[in-house]
């Protein structure tokens, strides 16, 4: 193969190879049976040779139950379409004795019983709430963030759910835009060992097992690009940074098998996602050879239109279908224009049946044909098993990333709270366990409130509880009187942050501040001069600048779940020492967004130059800076501290030098190749508690074709230190790490200057260096 090197040109040839080792679809013991079972084949083929036109479309066509829908639609005659095979799928029906409803027409009424495929956005969990995504992503640990998910796979599949609109795989380097709650942060080493953790999570060792649901990646892709932060938006993304950037998360899904992708809302360099043939077919189907079903998002065939790309529904559905868009969620445009374009010719049946391969697949795979129905009895009981509580507790406590922890009234950090009886006032809006936890979708369950959790320590007669101020407002009186409850306690809880509607779709945010009064209330707190622990509940980064200076201890909550409130009183008293880091950069000023570790260095770097000042010369002036702001995060990404400290040692490799064409071989052999490096570090617990620390490895590449990052994330790992004890953490580094995408868009290693980090996060340590020779 290598012979080929001299011949073709090294870079295109290894490039070329590598996609086919690492993408081509195969039964491997990492990849669990599922949508790429060969097995499946022939009975697809003999489903599909039976079917009318009507029919084939039939299986491309999904609407959301209950609700009309398409653009002027208004249908809801779901019955008797799904009698004539006029719908492949259903989603928002969560009751299971509707679900066998529809399915009992599916399987007894339509001509073909070819069952119907039944989804739902389970984002974090289906009844019981874990943390967030981004919240499960700050732990850091794609152990955890799989076993939740098998959770809510377990939870989903017994009432009747089979695929999840899960997981959000988009980059999110802006914390303007609310669906940055949805995913794993902005980078993307780290966004795909958690896009196949939920993957594997969810699919489990076997798609037809009655508990495994369906994945879908979502949302391909770009969106997260979002100019300005405003959902919808435009994204323009070179193809450079989309296959750095963005590809990755979805491409690692569909290495853990994901049975679906979702195509986005947003334009991606003039082109909308679900009408982009380039990530479609070119990257979907040939590199990654993807073999299972692309859903479109709500209606987003139907806003080809709005976009400007289609005058006409017929237009936008020919555009969606043609570029790789298999099933129309809601716009019920392939339902009304599909079966018309295959028989002008302007779609051709094969392209058809292929895209009706993609859907019959995913439903035989998921064991649908042989076991359509859901047992009634028995979904309520897998529903909240203690198991799943527990394990939501400790997603949520690993989620908290302790911002700051400065000294109380008795000259110690003010956390962990001492056991000594303590008055506390648990104060702010989102106080209360009703509020916070929430996200789609909503969840009763055993649920224990912050204060409740509280009082479980200190004893009832000692939690108090004032609101002081809502979300969005609040009067004088009541923060008097939160004012006034304060100076009673001996310490205050402040539980600010937005309301669970303020992050998520359709929620991007001008202003990344307290909402509301709740700055307002937060000051007036402090100036009791009592001790402060303020907690941010939040599905992003807030811009509280005034609260990192004179509130002593701040903690990031995210949005923890249902465990959420014993899971922040144990942290509180130190029964947990919390060890989650920030997967976002977490900004000083909405102003510096969109703001990500991994950009470049520019021709003009602010160097040593003290942006804490105006700029008072020509020096300090003409750099990449703001003249009335810092370039630096408040704290940066893979940040989060602890009630214990550690100590990293000097980061040493294994080799100096290391040869590019060496390197280009072992990406053909990827994922199996040999690590070209290691690189190792002793890290110590220096403090007086035993602790989980998330080790860090980044590089830097410098002299390359095309610019690299100042850093980029290559290896994470978690370790647990008792006090005063060290531990030699050593990294592997495959040649994929040191492999860029070049300037011809080839993803191969060039010559280069190397850099190597060990560090607790993306702003520190030092650097171990080498060079990749030619
Ligand atoms: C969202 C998707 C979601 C879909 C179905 C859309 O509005 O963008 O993330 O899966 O609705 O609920």
């Amino acid at each position: 193969m290598i012979s080929g090197v001299t011949l073709c040109g090294p870079v295109l040839v290894l490039t070329v190879a590598l996609f086919a080792q690492s993408s081509s679809p195969r039964l491997s013991p990492d990849q669990p049976r599922g949508i790429a079972e060969p097995s499946l084949d022939p009975r697809v083929e003999s489903i599909l040779r039976g079917m009318t036109l009507e029919e084939k479309v039939g299986q491309l066509v999904q609407y959301s139950a209950g609700q009309p829908t398409g653009p002027g639609t208004g249908r809801t005659d779901y019955d008797d379409m799904i009698a004539r095979g006029q719908i492949g799928s259903l989603f928002n029906v969560i009751d299971p004795h509707e679900i066998n409803k529809y399915q009992k027409i599916a399987m007894e009424k339509s001509r073909l019983h070819i069952p119907i495929l039944f989804g739902l956005d389970v984002i974090h969990g289906f009844k019981t709430e874990f943390p967030i995504p981004l919240g499960l992503a700050s732990t850091w640990d794609p152990s955890i963030v799989e076993k939740a998910s098998r959770v809510a796979a377990m939870e989903a599949s017994a009432d009747g759910i089979r695929w999840t609109f899960s997981p959000m795989v988009d980059i999110a380097r802006d914390a303007r835009w609310g669906r940055m709650a949805e995913g794993a942060g902005e980078d993307p080493f780290l966004g795909s060992a958690m896009a196949a953790a939920y993957v594997r999570g969810y699919q489990g060792s076997h798609l037809d097992a009655p508990d495994s649901i369906a994945a879908c990646a979502k949302h391909y892709v770009g969106y997260g690009a979002a100019e300005a932060g405003r959902d919808y938006s435009s994204t323009e993304i070179s193809e450079h940074t989309l296959r750095q950037f963005y590809l990755p998360p979805f491409h690692a899904a569909v290495e853990a098998g994901t049975a679906s992708l979702m195509s986005a809302f947003n334009s991606l360099n003039g082109v909308p996602s679900t009408a982009n043939p380039f990530t479609l077919k070119q990257v979907l189907r040939k590199e990654w050879r993807f073999r299972g079903l692309v859903v479109s998002d709500w209606n987003s065939v139907g806003e080809l239109i709005p976009h400007g790309i289609a005058v006409d529904g017929a237009t936008a559905a020919r555009k969606a279908f043609l570029a790789g868009v298999d099933m129309d969620m809601v716009s019920s445009l392939y339902h009304d224009h599909l079966q018309q374009l295959v028989s002008s010719g302007q779609a051709t049946p094969a392209e058809l049946d292929e895209a009706v391969r993609h859907v019959l697949r995913v439903k035989l795979a998921l064991g649908l044909f042989d076991h359509p129905f859901v047992d009634e009895e028995a979904a309520p009981k897998a529903l909240y098993h203690p198991d799943s509580i527990a394990l939501a507790q400790t997603a949520a406590e690993r989620s908290f990333v302790l911002l700051r922890n400065a000294n109380g009234p008795d000259g110690r950090p003010l956390l962990p709270l001492a056991t000594a009886p303590l008055n506390i006032a648990v104060i702010g809006p989102l106080g209360d366990d009703s509020s916070y936890p929430a996200g789609a979708p909503p969840g009763s369950g055993p649920r224990i409130s912050l204060p409740a959790a509280l009082a479980q320590r200190v004893g009832e007669g000692h939690v108090s509880r004032f609101k002081g101020v809502g979300i969005l407002d609040g009067t004088d009186q009541e923060i008097a009187a939160a004012v006034a409850g304060a100076q009673k306690a001996d310490l205050a809880v402040l539980a600010l942050g937005e309301s669970s509607d303020m992050s998520g779709e359709a929620a991007s945010r001008a202003h990344l501040g307290l909402p509301g009064r709740q700055q307002e209330l937060l000051e007036a707190i402090v100036h009791t001069g009592k001790p402060v622990v303020l907690i941010l509940f939040s599905g992003r980064p807030l811009t509280v600048p005034w609260a990192f200076e004179h509130v002593p201890a701040v903690i990031a909550a995210w949005l923890p779940g249902i465990s959420g409130g014993p899971a922040l009183a144990r942290t509180l008293f130190g029964e947990v020492n919390p060890s989650g880091k920030l997967v976002v950069s977490w900004p000083r000023s909405v102003g510096q967004e969109p703001l990500y570790y991994n950009a470049l260095n520019t021709g003009r770097p602010s160097g040593d130059v003290d942006l804490t000042r105006p700029p008072a010369d020509i020096a300090s002036r003409y750099v990449s800076r703001y003249i009335d702001e810092q370039n630096t995060p408040q704290f940066p990404f893979g940040y989060g501290g602890s009630y214990t400290s550690f100590t990293y040692g000097t980061t040493t490799i294994s080799a100096q030098r290391l040869s590019a064409a060496a390197l280009n071989k072992g990406l053909v052999a990827a994922p199996n190749a040999v690590a070209a490096m290691t690189a190792e570090a002793d890290i110590t617990n220096t403090g007086s508690r035993p602790g989980q620390e998330v080790v860090q490895l980044y590089i830097q590449l410098r002299g390359t074709s095309v610019a690299e990052p100042v850093r980029m994330l290559k290896g994470f790992r978690t370790i647990t230190l008792a006090p005063g004890e060290s531990k030699k953490v050593k990294f592997e580094l495959k040649p994929e790490a040191f492999a860029i995408w070049n300037a011809r868009n080839e993803f191969a290693a060039e010559p280069a200057e190397l850099k190597v980090w060990i560090s607790p996060d993306s702003a520190r340590g030092s650097a171990a260096e080498a060079e990749i020779m030619q």
